[in-house]
């Protein structure tokens, strides 16, 4: 029997939940020129599911027979775009007609080597290929989907030229749909930036955790299926695990599967251990480097929190940390617009990752020991 999660990045989940409403969403924008989701801006943390859910995009655009342009945002992708994705995407879209034209030429006998060469043609525009491959597409029944994963401020330069293309595709009537994906950090920077407006007027979906009832069915559904299903109380306890997180959906189907590999169904038992190796594994790779790409100072505000067992009061952390509430004030927006944070109420503030006050806490405490 083959475990079928997947607490891998960017691999397609056994069962995809809790995003509903937002493939309903994205699904009119492929069937009305005028759907808000037209442009669609997805940002969460690491582990939230943007990937997948652009991958779930790209999916439903093609079963409408829409052609898809896929591209993850680095420094240099719109060279690449042009010189490579869309004259490839073009040459495919092209194909037919250029057999309908090589006959025509064969039937009147024309071409050969005319004795000159021709003047090099100027280099196609990504505009031009953008609104080609647009043209084409719709030609052949569908539309242009264009997707960007893990956009960042590194290719703040691309990024300004494509968004003003595809803004102008728009006014155009061009049927094209484009989402992006990114980290909250990096969007953030981006909506700030003067000439990516178009941005802001995008529709934003912030991957925030699933419901518990989701996550049931995300665990139960799959183990099922694979001959192996939750005990009651061992998926109760999973549930409560991935703390609705989808990352640790997988993580915890994945481990406490594992656990159970001898059994025909995983008990209580496997769920615990299968949630506690789950959690240390995403200490690894979501903590870890979400905490590498703050600054000290942000980060020993964050520890400064995890002292805390629940929510910290600001006043509490004005006095650990011995600042002004002004500087106080500047971390917490800071923190929050990374979505590092959250205030579940006001003068209090919450982690956003699940585990991370339970993984700063054991990290302090190993520090400490070690010292
Ligand atoms: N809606 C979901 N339901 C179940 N599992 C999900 C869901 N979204 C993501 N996952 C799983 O979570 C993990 C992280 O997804 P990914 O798209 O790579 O996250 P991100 O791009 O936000 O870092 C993957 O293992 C994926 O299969
Ligand atoms: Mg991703």
């Amino acid at each position: 029997m083959k475990n079928p999660f997947t607490p891998r990045f960017a691999i397609q989940p056994p069962l995809l939940v809790g995003r509903d409403e937002i493939l309903a969403d994205f699904e009119e924008a492929l069937e009305d020129y005028g759907a808000p989701a037209n442009a669609s801006l997805i940002t969460g943390p690491r582990g939230s599911g943007k990937t997948v859910l652009l991958h779930r995009f790209e999916e439903l655009a093609r079963q409408k027979k829409w052609q898809v342009l896929q591209v993850s945002t680095r420094p240099g992708i719109l060279d690449e775009l042009v010189s490579t994705h869309l004259p490839e995407l073009l040459n495919q879209l092209e194909k037919p007609r250029k057999k309908l034209k090589q006959a025509g030429v064969t039937a009147f006998g024309t071409g050969g080597n005319l004795g000159w060469e021709a003047p090099p043609a100027p280099a196609p525009s990504f505009r031009s290929l953008l609104f080609r491959a647009a043209d084409l597409a719709e030609q052949q029944g569908g539309g242009l989907l264009l997707t960007l994963d893990e956009v960042q401020r590194e290719a703040i330069a691309d990024l300004r030229v494509i968004t003003q293309e595809v803004q102008h595709a728009f006014r155009e009537n061009k049927r094209l749909v484009f989402a992006a994906a990114g980290l909250p950090r990096a969007v953030s920077d981006l909506l700030n930036d003067n000439v990516l407006t178009f941005l802001r007027r995008s529709e934003r979906f912030v991957l925030g955790p699933v419901d518990p009832e989701d996550v049931r069915q995300a665990l139960q559904v799959p183990a099922q299926q694979q001959g192996k299903p939750f005990s009651q109380e061992a998926l109760d306890l999973a549930v409560e695990g991935t703390r609705g997180y989808p990352y640790l959906i997988q993580s915890v189907g994945r481990y406490s599967w594992d656990f159970a590999r001898q059994k025909p169904e995983i008990g209580f038992k496997e769920a615990e251990l299968g949630v506690a190796k789950a959690r240390r594994k995403v200490g690894q790779l979501v903590h870890e480097p979400a905490l590498a790409a703050l600054s000290d100072i942000d980060r020993s505000f964050l520890a400064a929190m995890a002292v805390d067992r629940g929510p910290s009061k600001v006043a509490d952390l004005i006095e650990r940390l011995s600042i002004s509430p002004q500087y106080a004030n500047t971390y917490r927006q800071r923190l929050m617009e990374q979505e590092m944070v959250f205030s579940p109420r006001r003068g209090y503030l919450d982690f956003t990752l699940p585990y991370l006050r339970e993984y700063l806490q054991e990290h302090a405490a190993r520090e400490q020991f070690e010292a």
